[in-house]
């Protein structure tokens, strides 16, 4: 969809459709949406008055002007209430809208500069969420449908604004937005593939890509590399599996100068998820081939900061590989010894995924990252604490931790700490090698994956983030949609964005 502005009076602008908002409460609008009600004779105030029109949150009324304005059609959107409005709002609201316009055929639309009168948005923050909640909303993944999904495409939306002083703030914020809601819209692809097509091998084929098309230093290791690194635990995890496992490095140097200050992303990239020898059951298991969404969002983040090319440094790593119960599978008791030399007793197959991220955390600090932030799809115990409102949070360094927190409050990409008490640990205490892979019991099953983690953190600052209740979408709602979300794609931007400050 091409994003534009106009600069041009809401009540005289010819559009297909104009999207305008309204607050919870409001009984006579003012702003762009007043100027619109006055041209339309009082018709929304009308609707607001009989009570069909409340401006609650997710509230769309369509209303056709026959000709008495320049726009065809005006979609009133009801933002909330206005002590509750943020950025999110925005894009919420516009992913809806343009969903509701692109299922009644319409083909372009017109959008005032949401949140930035009253909501107190400045024009590019607002342009932004405009530009991220409009195109993440309309995102399909329809390949394999025959005839590509069907139904006509919004193609072109505008940002209204009379006042051209604006113009190219709102120019800026569109910009932003699309760079970081393509770089989701990328990592929702992947996660989206079937693991038959998106193998360890596909998914280091598209970060050569990436780095290519966007310039960017590109590493893959392979298994040899992987053996002579002395990296047990990916490799215990790949055996089972006939596709090569594939360790992919993505380097971004913004800051030159100050090589020492490199942020590591590490993303775990298991493409698919049988569990290993400890199988899943059979239900539901076709979402494991999301499993490696922490993966694909830290690739989708470094296309991202590539195209925005800020002054930082920031490496990403995806550990790729599937987990199958193949003849040459690990077997429940092996022990594996891990790259910086930890010993693991593999309890539980089926906890694969920080017997790989133990090896490409040891190799971030390896090669020179000065603090990480991990993230998975780590346990379905956080999906029992948080559900799919917010990922959960742990960590050995509460700054680190709060700037993760704060960028995932502007992302809307919510974020929510749980404690790290020294006793979690206990449990992963094994008699016959350094830990175990799973907690004696299944209590805190969230906490004690991240503790296993923290023994991987060498020291450095260190956040992990559990993305399994995250990184899915059951419905349409918002500018997610059914199927991958892209979470944390532009947190980790954000906090890449932010530095070491
Ligand atoms: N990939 C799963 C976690 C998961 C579960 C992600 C549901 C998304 C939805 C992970 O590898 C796993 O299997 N975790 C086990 C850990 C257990 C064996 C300690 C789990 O959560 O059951
Ligand atoms: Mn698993
Ligand atoms: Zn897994």
């Amino acid at each position: 969809m091409n994003i534009r502005v106009i600069n041009e009076d809401v009540t005289r602008v010819k559009t297909p459709a104009l999207i305008i908002n309204l607050f919870q409460g409001v009984k006579s609008p003012g702003g762009a949406t007043g100027a619109v009600d006055t041209a339309l004779n009082g018709a929304i105030s009308r609707l607001i008055d009989e009570g069909e029109m409340t401006g609650k949150a997710g509230e769309l009324t369509l209303i056709h002007t026959f000709d008495t304005i320049g726009a065809d059609r005006v979609l009133v959107a009801g933002l909330g209430k206005k002590e509750d409005f943020s950025a999110d709002t925005v894009r919420k609201t516009m992913g809806n809208a343009c969903r509701f316009l692109r299922d009644r055929n319409v083909t372009a639309a017109c959008a005032i500069a949401h949140g930035a009168g009253i909501g107190g948005l400045d024009p590019r923050s607002a342009a932004q969420a405009i530009a991220e909640g409009s195109l993440l909303g309309l995102y399909r993944f329809s390949q394999y449908l025959a005839g590509n999904g069907d139904g006509k495409a919004l193609e072109d939306l505008a940002i209204v604004e009379a006042n051209p002083e604006k113009t190219a703030s709102l120019k800026e914020g569109i910009r932003v937005g699309r760079i970081t809601a393509e770089a989701a819209m990328l990592a929702r692809d992947m996660a989206n593939e079937p693991a038959n097509v998106l193998t360890p091998t596909r998914m280091s084929e598209i970060a050569r890509q990436i780095a290519d098309s966007d310039g960017l230093e590109v590493d893959v290791l392979d298994r040899g590399r992987m053996e002579q690194l002395g990296m047990g635990a990916l490799l215990g995890v790949a055996q089972g599996s006939h596709q090569p496992p594939q360790l992919i490095v993505l380097k971004y140097v913004g800051n030159p100068d100050n090589p020492s200050d490199n942020l590591g992303i590490i993303g775990k990239g298991i493409t698919f998820d049988t569990g290993g020898i400890s199988l899943k059951s059979a239900g539901g298991m076709e979402r494991m081939k999301g499993d490696m969404s922490g993966a694909a969002s830290v690739i989708g983040a470094m296309q991202a900061l590539a195209r925005l090319r800020p002054k930082v440094n920031v490496t990403a790593l995806a550990p790729a590989t599937e987990n199958m119960p193949g003849g040459e599978a690990q077997r429940p008791g092996d022990i594996v010894r891990t790259m910086n030399g930890k010993t693991v007793e593999v309890i539980n197959t089926d906890a694969e995924g920080r017997l790989v991220l133990a090896d490409a955390m040891a190799y971030a600090k390896e090669i020179g990252v000065s603090r990480m932030v991990d993230v998975a799809t780590l346990t379905g115990a956080i999906i029992v604490s948080l559900g799919k409102t917010c990922s959960g949070i742990m960590g050995n360094n509460q700054g680190l931790i709060d700037h993760v927190v704060r960028a995932g409050e502007e992302t809307g990409e919510r974020v929510w700490q749980l404690p790290m008490f020294d006793e979690y640990k206990d449990t992963l205490r094994s008699s016959v090698a350094d830990m175990r892979n799973v907690g004696v019991s299944r209590d805190a099953g969230s906490i004690t994956a991240a503790k296993f983690l923290a023994e991987f953190s060498g020291g450095l600052p260190w956040a992990h983030l559990d993305i399994a209740g995250t990184a899915n979408s059951t419905a349409d709602k918002g500018y997610a949609v059914k199927g991958a979300t892209g979470v944390p794609v532009r947190t980790l931007v954000s906090l890449a964005l932010a530095g070491d400050g």
